[in-house]
């Protein structure tokens, strides 16, 4: 039966290192403050006028490389972030100009950290169908010209971190492959998580008064987010495990999105996984939304840390709200 299979990864993340240290010289906080409640030492932060797309093409370069293609052999672009280059069109389209594959269809997910869980699906189901028989999946965000880099704003800002990272999908018969997805989303309470200006249901969409307000930075009710993550996340695993007859001990490695090492520390309590089999490395970049876990699967995977053979599961909750999990055999 037809499926699909990631045929090379890549990442890119900017060379800028923000680390706990810089930010307490911006605004009232610490490093042992930042530390304790999320684990993050560091983060990347881009420096002067850089787009999702420039951090999502080198990424992308490395991953055609690993797969041992060219941008001529994609059929589509499927680009998670919710930090688009420009307001509109979507990133797939500036992506697409810059590997100069005009014609290709392209896709814009905005599922913010659940949208690279939720791209890889969107093209396993197109390679499924036969509609399509390469894929490329790309996760990118720059996070930092939008951050309110104040005391006002160190609730969030000390969370997020910018990069990139991408998946070659493409068609096999064989086992190796993207076993199953499982999706969700609930936007009861997207409020817990937005940022809300500017945009079309505020006529202006945009004022003075609004920007003394702040209200073009992200909002978050962080224990909240905190509570829906630790909730959902097990949920979600335990769903795409059981319906495909495998438990958590068959789990050669897990990646969960990056958002708070405390989260997945506890979700991993939760579920009964090895702490050795849970791949980490907010301590390095922070949150990087759609592309966290394109980054650390990339990583692991040049770490030696995934085999052929090996049942892999990725897991991922955010704004919206939004959480979902991919069970793939490497
Ligand atoms: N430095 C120092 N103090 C701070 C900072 C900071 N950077 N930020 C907040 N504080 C203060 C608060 O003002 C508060 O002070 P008060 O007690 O005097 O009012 C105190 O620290 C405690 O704040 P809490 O919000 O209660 O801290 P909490 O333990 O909940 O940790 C955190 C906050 C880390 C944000 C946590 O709630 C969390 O990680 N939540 C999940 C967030 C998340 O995952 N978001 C991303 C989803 S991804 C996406 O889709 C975009």
């Amino acid at each position: 039966m037809r499926g699909s299979r990631i045929a090379g990864m890549g990442h890119f993340v900017p060379e800028n290192i923000v680390t706990n240290d810089h930010l307490a010289a911006l605004m009232e906080t610490s490093d042992e403050w930042i530390a304790k409640r999320t684990g993050i030492r560091e983060r990347r932060w881009v420096v002067g006028d850089v787009g999702a797309t420039d951090l999502a093409v080198p990424a992308v370069e490395q991953a055609l490389a690993e797969a041992g293609m060219t941008a001529a052999d994609l059929d589509m672009i499927i680009f998670a972030t919710l930090s688009p280059d420009v307001n509109f069109p979507g990133s797939s389209c500036l992506l697409q100009a810059r590997l100069a594959v005009p014609g290709i269809a392209t896709l814009d997910i905005r599922n913010q950290c659940t949208g690279f869980v939720y791209g890889l699906s969107v093209a396993d189901q197109f390679i499924r169908t036969g509609a399509m028989k390469t894929v490329l999946v790309v996760g990118a965000e720059v996070h930092s010209s939008g951050l309110d880099i104040s005391t006002r704003g160190r609730d969030v800002a000390v969370l997020f971190g910018d990069g990139a990272g991408a998946a070659v999908l493409t068609a096999t018969e064989g086992d190796n492959r993207l076993i199953d997805s499982a999706l969700h989303a609930d936007g009861t309470d997207y409020e817990i998580l937005m940022l809300e200006a500017p945009a079309s249901r505020l006529n202006p969409r945009f004022t003075p008064e609004m920007f003394e307000q702040g209200r073009h930075y992200p909002q978050m009710v962080g224990q909240a987010v905190f509570k829906h993550a630790v909730k959902r996340l097990p949920e979600v695993i335990d769903e795409v495990l059981s319906r495909n007859g495998a438990t958590i001990d068959d789990v050669a490695l897990m990646v969960p999105h990056q958002a708070n090492l405390r989260i997945n520390e506890m979700v991993a309590r939760m579920i009964g996984i090895d702490s050795s089999k849970v791949y980490n490395n907010i301590q390095r970049y922070g949150n990087t939304t759609a592309a966290s876990i394109p980054i650390a699967l990339h990583e692991a995977v040049q770490e030696g840390r995934v085999k052929s053979g090996d049942l892999v599961l990725l897991a991922a909750f955010g704004a919206g709200l939004t959480w979902g999990a991919n069970l793939i055999r490497w």
